[in-house]
């Protein structure tokens, strides 16, 4: 897990100016409310007077309340009001939490966790079909995978596991050609991508309901940017296109919520929707059985330690784009954190930080880059 790229914190129905959404992020709590404008805000969850869980607190006045002793946080983080302060005593200068920049696109909320400043932020992936004549987006689909995030993006990234665990969807195979040849990997800014053709035996489509656009090769590929945004094209023919979005929230060490945007250039009537919504997360939850069970947990720190051929292509890439982001320093130390849980809390940097000393919360243990 990494800081310093955005990630998903919330559907943007579960953001409110009512109550606050807590949640859980690179093994931190988070929270997320909206203030009367409507901008979604996102704050470090641990109060610093003495640890209550703001997230179980209330909104007022486009602030936060904590449950415990009422101390008030704006949307900057800064505490704005002690309850139990006299009238000539000041609010102490430490008393403030973490705030993220937030965008909020897709109906999502996303935050930048990390202290990059704005000009140096790795990007939020882009979703071209949005909005667009001639596309059409699913409602939002958020569901958790018992497994560690990269172990989940691996799997978006690896063609040949099709045909043996979506069977139902007419076992896509790799042909003769793609398995002679290296996967064409190509390097996009902050990750890489590629498209391979498929034997179509008989392909989703049928599993959609509509075999009338059946073609003896399916397109398929993905990509992936950052360590956390993955997209799946699925192109039955130019015209009848999936592009597939899952923005990939590692909760902690063993749990991804994946907030998942499908985008579709054909069947576009909305009574189409909901059996579309069906299959795909039918097609998820065989990927799910999958992952829950892959040992070692965590991606292997040697490929030593496993065996990678030549259709694990796109998945070396992968590794090797996490290496980049290891050398800048940005890999937080599970170990490290797992070593001190309970007796401290951790906070990821914000930008905050890089201009003001004075807080009280540690940040996130990183693995030192080599
Ligand atoms: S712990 Fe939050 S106000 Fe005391
Ligand atoms: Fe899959």
């Amino acid at each position: 897990m990494y800081i310093n790229f955005w990630y998903p914190v919330a559907g943007s129905d579960q953001v409110t100016n009512e109550a606050p959404f807590r949640t859980k992020l690179l093994g931190v709590n988070l929270l997320a409310y909206r203030d009367d404008q409507g901008a979604a805000h996102v704050l470090s969850d641990t109060c610093v007077h003495r640890g209550g869980a703001l997230g179980k607190g209330w909104v007022r006045d486009n602030c936060i309340v904590c449950p415990y002793h009422g101390w008030r946080f704006d949307k900057d983080g800064k505490c704005t009001e002690i309850p139990t302060l006299a009238s000539d005593e000041h609010i102490p200068a430490r008393a403030k939490v973490d705030s993220y920049p937030v965008e909020e696109k897709y109906g999502i909320v996303f935050a930048f966790l990390g202290d990059l400043p704005a000009d140096e932020r790795p990007p939020l992936r882009e979703v071209p079909e949005w909005g667009k004549d001639g596309w059409r987006a699913n409602k939002l689909a958020i569901f958790e995978v018992p497994a560690y995030y990269e172990r989940s993006m691996e799997n978006g990234l690896d063609p040949s596991h099709n045909e043996f665990v979506h069977p139902a969807q007419g076992s896509p195979a790799m042909n003769d050609d793609m398995k002679r040849k290296p996967m064409n990997v190509q390097d996009v800014p902050w990750g890489s991508e590629f498209i391979v053709k498929f034997d179509n035996k008989e392909t989703g489509t049928e599993a959609l309901g509509d075999d009338s656009t059946l073609v003896p090769e399916v397109e398929a590929g993905s990509g992936h940017v950052g360590p956390n945004q993955m997209i799946t094209w699925i192109n039955f023919s130019a015209t009848n296109r999936f592009s597939q979005y899952f923005f990939e929230a590692p909760v902690d060490e063993n749990t991804t919520r994946v907030f998942f945007v499908n985008m579709r250039s054909w069947l576009l009537e909305a009574e189409h929707d909901e059996r579309i919504a069906r299959v795909n997360l039918m097609i998820a939850q065989e990927d799910i059985d999958i992952l829950a069970d892959l040992d070692p947990v965590r991606t292997p720190e040697s490929a030593t330690e496993e065996i990678l051929v030549r259709s694990d292509g796109a998945v070396v890439r992968y590794r090797e784009w996490l290496r980049k982001w290891d050398a800048k320093g940005w890999r937080i130390d599970l170990r490290e954190i797992r070593r001190q849980q309970g007796d401290r809390v951790f906070a990821i940097p914000s930008p905050a930080r890089r201009g003001e000393k004075n807080w009280v919360l540690k940040t996130v243990p990183l693995v030192a880059a080599d």
